[in-house]
């Protein structure tokens, strides 16, 4: 179902005690926000204890960064859909970074998302061109391929996040025009309801000119990891995105 939803990726950063105090201060700040659905995705090794922090007032989710498609096997260092759902809601897949630095194919993605689909998690599906003047049909097949044998009736569980792979972790922004050029063409494919959202290099300042576009939600990295601005881009996203 389509909703304002701001989710943070931590990526690989936070040592144990950092973790706790963030999700602590996000989850006790974000106690007082209403209007957005808040996700915290840390390092997995933090995630159990994340998720019991985040769990305590009920109003943020937490979240994988990553998971492997099979239930179990011999698959040293990965960690599958069945050790994550009694956990967290939500699992990010085919991140770039997972792309660029792990080879993920869009095949790949799509067994994961069949895989979290399967087990009952929500898959935030990352897709998004590696440069500026790459055409949008790239984009256009990863999200088909990503999507492959999943029904239809399942895309009320799923949530797409548009990032440009060279807006992420550069401070170059996408624009709010191209931006909405891209999700609009999604939304052909996925139809109205999905919830979709922008990332690459937000803070504040993009989450006002994104809080007036018709992207639902933010993929938010770098400024997730420092409390009061990640709570500052959840405070605006709250103030002005209603849907009615
Ligand atoms: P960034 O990362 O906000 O640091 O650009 C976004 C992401 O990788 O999801």
């Amino acid at each position: 179902m389509r909703r304002p939803m701001v989710v943070a990726n931590w990526k690989m950063y936070t040592r144990a005690s950092d973790a706790y105090i963030l999700a602590n201060m996000v989850r006790d700040k974000v106690a007082g926000i209403d209007g957005v659905e808040v996700v915290i995705c840390p390092p997995i090794v933090w995630l159990s204890e994340i998720a019991e922090i985040v769990k305590r007032d009920g109003k943020v989710s937490a979240g994988a960064q990553n998971m492997y498609h099979e239930e179990e096997g011999p698959f040293t260092g990965e960690v599958s859909p069945l050790m994550i759902r009694d956990i967290a809601k939500y699992v990010i897949v085919g991140h770039s970074e997972r792309r660029d630095h792990f080879s993920e194919s869009n095949m790949l993605v799509n067994e994961k998302v069949l895989a979290a689909l399967k087990h009952g998690l929500s898959p935030i599906i990352c897709v998004g061109e590696k440069t500026k003047s790459a055409p949008i049909s790239f984009v256009v097949k990863q999200l088909k391929d990503a999507l492959a044998h999943v029904s239809k009736k399942e895309y009320q569980n799923i949530v797409i996040a548009y990032e440009p792979v060279w807006a992420v972790g550069t401070h170059q922004p996408s624009s709010v025009e191209h931006t909405e050029k891209t999700t609009v063409t999604l939304r052909e494919i996925v139809g109205r309801e999905v919830t979709m959202l922008y990332g690459g290099s937000v803070n504040h300042t993009e989450a006002e000119k994104f809080v007036k576009s018709q992207v639902d939600g933010l993929l938010v990295g770098g400024a997730s990891l420092h409390a009061s601005r990640f709570i500052d881009i959840v405070k605006i996203w709250a103030e002005g995105k209603s849907f009615k």
